[in-house]
């Protein structure tokens, strides 16, 4: 690929307070763009100054939807090496996202290569504190230029970045979580598992009403029965049940998070009993109510894994763990941050380092 670069001539300040810095709020000097059309298929790959991009009133994106995005993080370790964690599974997933919306998305080999020349030229921007990191956010819409409702002939794919705390203002603290019994996000044969901005649309009402109750997200059922175990929103969700950690399957629904993939790699790999299967609600709260859930716990790139400590259903709360981390989630925690800020040796060769 043949990626310009025109470097800004205003770069701007870093943040100095790395303690501080929120998710998601403060963006680098530059961003990646590249456009796509049937004809030329994808050209013009370029780094460019950050800053507004200029969307037509009758653009698809604003009217259909039609985006699809990732999210993924680059890491400085202790020698100042600057490293990304497994960008081929984000690169697999925007395709297959792409696919769901009939949108074109760039190769794996492209995605990988874009992100890797981004993060290079943007590489001091890669925060120096423990838990810290540059959150990287490579999307896709499409913008054609007229109102009917058909596949998209013009597309764009962006990387924005920014560096990033931790997701939620909790921290590594346990998290509260509503399941939601009303509204649904997904139905199989749907959107579900893809990471498209829709999605999350559709998450927010739920979202707001948790939060108004003083939870932080919503746990969701499925939106068929709303009997099954699906996820949160910014996060997949797990369960120590009676020693038996449990997961939902994937099953076109959720979120094919490259967290929970690493988690569940990771704990089947040193023996732990690992079920990604249908988990009912009633099995889950008869769990809580018999002191079988032991611990619960989200993961995902922003989240990274975040217990759980409080769960709300049908306005009953259920305390996990005492309110504490528990142990598989602290675990977990301990072994993909090591491995992603290169504390430990990479020993399922999800590391790769930058040049
Ligand atoms: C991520 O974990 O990267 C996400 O995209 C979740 C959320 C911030 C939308």
């Amino acid at each position: 690929m043949n990626i310009t670069i025109n470097k800004t001539t205003e770069p701007k300040q870093k943040p100095q307070d790395e303690s501080s810095l929120g998710f998601g709020k403060i963006f680098t000097d530059h961003m990646f763009l590249m456009d796509y059309t049937p004809e030329k298929g994808w050209y013009d790959a370029r780094i460019v100054p950050f800053g507004p991009i200029p969307v037509h009133p009758a653009s698809t994106v604003l009217h259909y939807g039609a985006e699809v995005f990732e999210g993924l993080k680059a890491y400085r370790t202790a020698d100042g090496t600057v490293q990304l964690f497994r960008p081929e599974a984000n690169a697999q997933r925007i395709i297959d996202s792409a696919e769901r919306l009939c949108m074109p998305a760039p190769s794996v080999e492209d995605f990988v290569e874009a992100l890797k020349t981004f993060v290079s030229l943007e590489k001091d921007w890669v925060p120096h504190s423990e838990g810290a990191s540059l959150y990287l956010r490579p999307f896709i819409y499409g913008d054609d230029h007229a109102l009917g409702v058909h596949t998209v002939h013009h597309n764009v794919f962006c990387i924005i970045a920014s560096p990033s705390g931790s997701y939620y203002p909790e921290g590594i603290n346990p998290v509260k979580i509503m399941i939601e019994d009303e509204d649904v996000r997904a139905v199989r044969g749907g959107t579900g598992y893809t990471k498209c901005g829709g999605n999350y649309a559709a998450s927010m009402r739920a979202g707001e009403r948790a939060v108004q109750k003083g939870f932080t997200q919503v746990l969701w059922l499925d939106g068929v029965e709303r009997k099954y175990i699906e996820e949160v929103g910014s996060m997949n969700v797990m369960f120590k049940i009676d020693g038996e950690i449990v997961t939902p399957a994937l099953l076109g629904s959720i979120l094919p998070g490259v967290t929970r993939r690493s988690c569940v790699e990771l704990l089947k790999a040193e023996g732990y009993k690992v079920s990604e299967r249908l988990l009912s609600v009633d099995e889950l709260i008869d769990a809580c109510e018999n002191g079988k859930l032991e611990e619960a716990w989200g993961t995902g790139t922003a989240a990274v894994v975040s217990p759980i400590g409080e769960l709300s259903y049908k306005g009953k709360n259920y305390i996990v763990n005492d309110f504490k981390i528990g142990e598989v989630t602290q675990h977990l925690y301990d072994e993909l941050t090591s491995i992603q800020w290169g504390k430990a040796p990479d020993k399922y060769g999800w590391v790769e380092k930058l040049d």
